[in-house]
């Protein structure tokens, strides 16, 4: 069994979940892989076990426990989940305590899975994107950009992956194509006219052991990660070669899509209307090229759709 640890938050969720299947992967059997949950009898942390992980308790919430889970670890994978509470006030914390929890356990590399603070290129003042919560523009970016000084300063040498839409959307996040009242088949984005970078979920904890073979020598390093930028049409055209039907690209108007009412709709109109505006200056931190060097195995959205095109909701 090699003896350096990584220590992996959200191990039982996408992120996490692939780097701990990418540490198991590796022929040379480099890293042991250590998978932090909340729930240490869930079937996801059972079969994390069951694959060959060491399985630790950890709340991020509880910054006693995160200290536990990280002890004794080369490496920590520290990823934040928004969306199960919608709040850039306790993500922020959240994110804090692991950064410095990292820091206090003594370990050697840590990768943030952060995201653009996107009120550094939009000031709260700025008209073009609406202000949200009142010290917002895009909450579940905001707050993970704005944790970014806190490792710089108080976590174990950092670096901070930034990843793209993930493909999976179209399947479990209601971003797929849908047929219309008329029996035609529409994907609906509101892209405003650009490209929309996104990588297979399975590519991102690929990336992330990437980051992590490079070592501490990484540290201070941004790694903004994509498998492939594609305009709503390409992703239209490749959705109808692979799912046989003509599927057209409707390029929603921002303010339509925050209207949609789901839950978070503001915050992802907003961040739709972030990258449409900045456009080359937000895709160019969105890699295919820098994420094949850390994970040369990437895959292309025709690669993913091929494995994944049954599992594309019409509904
Ligand atoms: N969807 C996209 O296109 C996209 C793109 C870029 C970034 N993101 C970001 O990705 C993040 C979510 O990552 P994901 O997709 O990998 O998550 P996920 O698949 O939804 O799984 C969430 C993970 O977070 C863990 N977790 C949640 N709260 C926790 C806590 N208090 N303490 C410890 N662990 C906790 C869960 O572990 P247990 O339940 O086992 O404890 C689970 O492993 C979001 O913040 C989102 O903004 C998403």
């Amino acid at each position: 069994m090699p003896d350096k640890i990584i220590a992996v938050t959200g191990a039982t969720g996408t992120q996490g979940g692939g780097l701990v299947r990418a540490i198991l992967a590796d022929p040379e059997r480099r890293f042991t892989a250590r998978a932090i949950t909340r729930k240490l009898d869930s079937d996801k942390a059972r079969a994390l076990a069951a694959a060959g992980a060491q399985v630790v308790a950890g709340d991020a919430d509880d910054p006693a426990s995160l200290e536990r889970a990280f002890a004794g670890a080369h490496g920590a994978f520290v990823v934040t989940n928004f969306w199960e509470h919608f709040s850039p006030e306790r993500e922020l914390n959240q994110a804090a305590a692991m950064a410095r929890a990292t820091k206090s356990a003594g370990v050697r590399h840590a990768v943030w899975s952060t995201l653009e603070d996107t009120r550094l290129a939009f000031p709260l003042e700025d008209p073009r994107l609406k202000t949200l919560q009142g010290k917002y523009k895009v909450p579940h970016f905001d707050a993970k950009g704005e944790a970014d000084a806190i490792f710089a300063a108080e976590a174990a040498p950092t670096s901070y992956m930034m990843v793209a839409f993930y493909w999976e959307n179209f399947i479990y996040f209601g971003q797929g194509p849908r047929k219309t009242a008329d029996g035609k088949v529409v994907l609906a984005l509101p892209l405003g006219g650009g490209k929309l970078p996104g990588i297979a979920a399975e590519d991102i904890g690929r990336c992330a052991y990437g980051i992590f073979q490079r070592g501490p020598d990484a540290a201070g390093q941004r790694f903004g990660i994509a498998g492939e930028v594609l305009s709503g049409p390409e992703y239209a055209a490749a959705f109808s070669r692979h799912l046989g039907v003509p599927i057209s690209f409707y390029d929603m108007p921002f303010d339509e899509y925050r209207a949609l009412g789901f839950p978070g709709a503001d915050d992802m109109g907003n961040m739709y209307e972030h990258h449409a505006i900045l456009g080359e200056e937000f895709r160019r931190h969105r890699s295919p090229e820098v994420a094949r060097a850390l994970n040369p195995a990437l895959q292309s959205f025709d690669t993913w759709l091929r494995a994944n095109a049954s599992r594309i909701p019409l509904g």
